[in-house]
């Protein structure tokens, strides 16, 4: 049998944890992020950086962080990069022990404080699916009179032990842009690493494999064209907040997204769901 309970952590964010007859997982409710999944018998399949002290109010550097109404920059000054919905409580609506299956729901309240963001009438849930695979679904309704229009992502941190012998594969036929040029025509399948790497790909097809010294992770999405591919490298990790300077050695960030022209559009009345499945071949 399963097992789901609520902590504290010693820094005061509060968390579940789920013990299954097939994974461990933490998530906490600031953001609905997952910082930890390890499936029974194999190696976690998220990172997280040694640097971060799980204060309330930042992000935490590693897991899955939401990035949600935008991503990236806001064109509005004093918008938060990547939104706000990954520094805010969300509240557990529900959790489900399915045989071995976990399946938990967060849902964000809006504040009042932050309609200056999102003045807009949706809902947005997230759904977590544990068993030997990680599944994670961003939910969006548009419940209100008007088209609303928005950029999320999924911004998962992969362990990979070397980013030296890292290869990404599944990216041939994609298009991408990196420090705001292109969009430039992906060459070949396979990218590997070897200085800063900060591409926002489109038209990329639904899986890509991460080949690492520990094995292979494979990462899929739905209702997704789009995806973000990043490892900040040296010059970066010396300024990025609770990242050290070492730490761009042994993550890789893919993204599940929803950007540039696959922006999420949604009528009055539409829902959309963007899912990202994790799991080690
Ligand atoms: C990535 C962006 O998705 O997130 C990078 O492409 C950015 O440009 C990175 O540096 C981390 O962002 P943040 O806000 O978590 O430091």
């Amino acid at each position: 049998m399963g097992s789901v309970a609520t902590k504290t952590h010693p820094n005061g964010l509060e968390y579940v944890e789920i013990s299954t007859a097939l994974c461990k997982a933490r998530i906490f409710m600031q953001g609905a992020q997952i910082d930890y999944f390890e499936p029974v018998g194999k190696k976690p399949l998220l990172w997280v950086s040694s640097a971060d002290d799980y204060q309330p109010g930042n992000g935490i550097r590693g897991g899955i962080p939401v990035c949600w109404p935008w991503f990236g920059m806001s064109d509005k000054d004093g918008f938060p990069q990547h939104g706000f919905a990954r520094t805010r409580l969300w509240s557990m609506e529900s959790v489900q022990l399915h045989g071995d299956v976990a399946k938990l729901k967060f849902v964000l309240h809006i504040k009042d404080a932050d309609r200056q963001f999102w003045p807009h009438l949706t809902r947005v849930a997230i759904e977590f699916e544990l068993s030997d695979t990680l599944k994670v679904s961003l939910v969006n309704e548009n419940c209100g009179h008007e088209t609303v229009t928005l950029t999320q992502a999924l911004h998962t941190y992969f362990p990979i032990a070397d980013i030296h012998q890292l290869k990404a594969s599944g990216f041939s036929g994609a298009k991408y842009i990196e420090f705001a040029r292109g969009p430039y025509v992906q060459e070949g399948d396979e990218v590997l690493f070897d200085r800063e790497t900060d591409r926002v790909y489109t038209e990329l097809s639904p899986v890509q494999l991460l080949h690492t010294p520990d094995g292979t992770i494979e990462v899929g999405r739905e209702h997704s064209h789009s995806a973000v591919l990043w490892n900040p490298w040296i010059d970066k990790s010396k300024w990025l907040s609770r990242f050290n300077d070492e730490d761009y050695l042994t993550m890789v960030c893919l993204e599940a997204a929803n950007v540039l022209e696959d922006k999420l559009v949604l009528e009055p009345g539409q829902s959309h769901t963007l899912t990202t499945t994790i799991r080690w071949l």
